[in-house]
């Protein structure tokens, strides 16, 4: 049987919304970085929504919080997982991320409402997550929680990760009253979790293009992020002459612009989104310039091109300004194919509904994407009318919210229920 969503999940939605938005929002965008206040107020919401329910709440060892309805697996036995991330990029939208949490507690809703009617018999417990860290946004390195928990995160190298400020995770934890010295590979959690489908806002126009409220994801291109330092010498902004400098800025420049050229070529996607100058004063000539590259691409092998060619770049404008240039990975993230059992029980289950459920690949990565080497994964998008995203701008309409409440609660009865 098919089972529904309340009426009133529109509502709830929106009283849950409303509890959200008081938290991390600025009117430049939501600002929710990892183990800070923000983070605390978060986790209490999430906390808040979980005993409302009569869920379970349970935080692991890498920060991750999960809310369980049937109570928390014991070690060794699975359950289904849904959820997302709370936190968010520097002045953000609402939507990434939080959108598969609140979903995720109302499908638990549609599904205790349909076990009271005796439409549905819950055969394995259903836990709600929270990652911990998805964007990368305080310590650099996109899904943190995640990785850690898959074992791709070294914990050692995790723990020394600095923020803007110098403070590092380990200390950023302890702050917050976690223990850092904990964090790394959990394999009791990833068995517990079983299998897990994500929803999440869209992030492009492919879903408007198609005339499609909800997508299922197919694949999420490979990406990375690496370090670009371009350390040259610091003069007088009046009195030293051009052709003395070695001004750190003028190569960066250049390897902007290549970046944009190469990803052009390749057809993939190079982004200089974070960068600063130092010493940064306006009358002194830049001595060093810290920047991210954000590269991704349909393979691997495109990946590493355009990277290689955007580090000749930048080394042969830094030679020819006398500024020396160091190229880092940071992170990487290969290609992930997600679990095609679950994407055809999707698209069965649309089937039965009536509806259109296309599958999307995405450029965006995400915890189910890190998750996917380990135990079996899916999203769910919902269409995103202008389809911009990490912006203030992001959005949804209420009736593609609904659509993939539905097409999540349906996916979580076939495989949390009675079989
Ligand atoms: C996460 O949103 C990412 O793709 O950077
Ligand atoms: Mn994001
Ligand atoms: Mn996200």
């Amino acid at each position: 049987m098919l089972i529904d969503v309340p009426d009133t999940a529109l509502t709830t939605f929106r009283a849950m919304w409303a509890e959200l938005d008081r938290i991390g929002v600025h009117p430049t965008g939501t600002r929710r970085y990892s183990w800070t206040a923000e983070d605390a107020a978060l986790r209490r919401w999430f906390t808040a929504q979980a005993s409302a329910r009569g869920m379970e709440v349970h935080t692991d060892a890498n920060g991750n919080i999960r809310a369980w309805w049937g109570g928390r697996p014991a070690d060794g036995d699975a359950g289904v997982v849904t959820g997302s991330h709370l936190d968010s990029v520097a002045d953000g939208g609402k939507w990434d991320g939080p959108l598969g949490v609140l979903l995720g507690f109302l499908a638990v809703d549609a599904l205790a409402a349909a076990e009271a009617r005796g439409e549905f018999v819950r055969a394995r417990p259903v836990g709600v997550v929270d990652y911990m860290d998805e964007e990368g946004t305080r310590f650099g390195v996109a899904c943190l929680g995640s990785k850690l928990m898959s074992g791709v995160l070294d914990p050692e190298k995790a723990r020394a990760l600095t923020d803007a400020d110098g403070v590092s995770l380990t200390e950023a934890m302890r702050a917050a009253g976690a223990d850092p010295d904990r964090i790394g590979r959990d394999d009791a959690e990833i068995t517990r979790s079983g299998a897990q489908v994500e929803v999440h806002i869209e992030q492009g126009k492919q879903l408007v293009g198609l005339e499609a409220p909800v997508g299922v994801a197919s694949a999420i291109w490979p990406h990375g992020r690496w370090s670009f330092t371009f350390d040259g010498v610091a003069d007088h902004a009046g009195t030293a002459r051009l052709v003395d400098r070695k001004d750190a800025a003028l190569p960066f420049a250049s390897t902007v612009l290549a970046a944009r050229a190469v990803a052009e070529e390749l057809d993939a996607r190079a982004t200089f989104g974070r960068f600063h100058v130092e010493p940064g004063g306006p009358n002194v000539v830049p001595a060093r310039v810290v920047a991210l590259l954000d590269a991704r691409a349909a393979t691997d092998e495109v990946l590493v091109e355009m990277v290689d060619r955007i580090a000749s770049a930048a080394r042969e404008a830094g030679e020819g300004h006398g500024v020396e240039v160091t190229v880092a990975k940071i992170s990487h993230a290969p290609v992930v194919e997600f679990d095609e059992e679950l994407r055809d029980l999707h698209g069965k289950l649309a089937a039965e509904a009536g509806e259109y459920l296309p599958e999307v690949p995405t450029q965006a990565g995400h915890d189910s994407g890190i998750l996917a080497p380990v135990m079996p994964t899916s999203m769910l998008f919902v269409r995103s009318p202008h389809g911009i995203s990490h912006s203030p701008l992001e959005d949804a309409a209420d009736d593609d919210v609904i659509a993939g409440l539905r097409a999540l609660t349906r996916s979580l009865a076939a495989l949390a229920g009675d079989d």
